[in-house]
């Protein structure tokens, strides 16, 4: 049975809002630990990047009375301390976090623009999930070009991660 419209949309914008958020905390920790200047500017290029994500989801909760995910205290210190470990592990290693990640949201992100289609009235927030959706794959590919695959131990790591990453969406759409 198809969901109620509401409660799909506030589920949409309440997980996207914490996995944004969740994104900037991990590239905060990955800007802190970073020691390479080549890899610490192309963390800040995606960081900045993450904001602008954010900032629109931070808007949307407020415009849609959504009631943003009660789980951000935890994101707030778990995507710090991902991006920490990874940094200092090394550069390849946090890119392979970013990797990691990035294929998950660019999953996630397409499963919503699948089922928003069935809203014509939600085209633009269809075409933002889009925009975003491109930039994410735009950060796995920096990723990958900047020898994530080289990451020590990149298959385990990336497998844990992106099962983290999932789980934190089913917890985010959630509570
Ligand atoms: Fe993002
Ligand atoms: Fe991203």
């Amino acid at each position: 049975m198809r969901k109620n419209k509401k409660t799909f949309i506030d589920e949409v914008i309440r997980v996207n809002h914490a996995g944004e958020f969740g994104a900037k905390r991990i590239y905060e920790g990955q800007i802190r630990f970073l020691k390479d200047t080549k890899h610490l500017e192309l963390v800040k290029h995606m960081y900045k990047q993450e904001l602008e994500h954010l900032d629109y989801f931070n808007r949307e909760v407020v415009n849609r009375d959504v009631r943003p995910t009660a789980l951000a205290p935890i994101w707030n210190g778990l995507g710090f301390a991902l991006g920490a470990v990874t940094a200092i592990i090394g550069n390849k290693a946090a890119m392979a976090c970013t990797v990691a990640v990035e294929e998950v949201i660019e999953e996630h992100y397409q499963e919503q623009i699948d089922k928003l289609a069935c809203y014509p009235e939600e085209k633009e927030l269809c075409s933002v999930i889009k925009k975003f959706q491109q930039e994410e794959v735009e950060h796995k590919n920096i990723g990958i070009e900047n020898d994530a695959l080289d990451a020590p131990a990149f298959a385990i790591l990336t497998r844990c991660i992106k099962k983290a990453s999932k789980c934190a969406i089913w917890l985010s759409k959630r509570f």
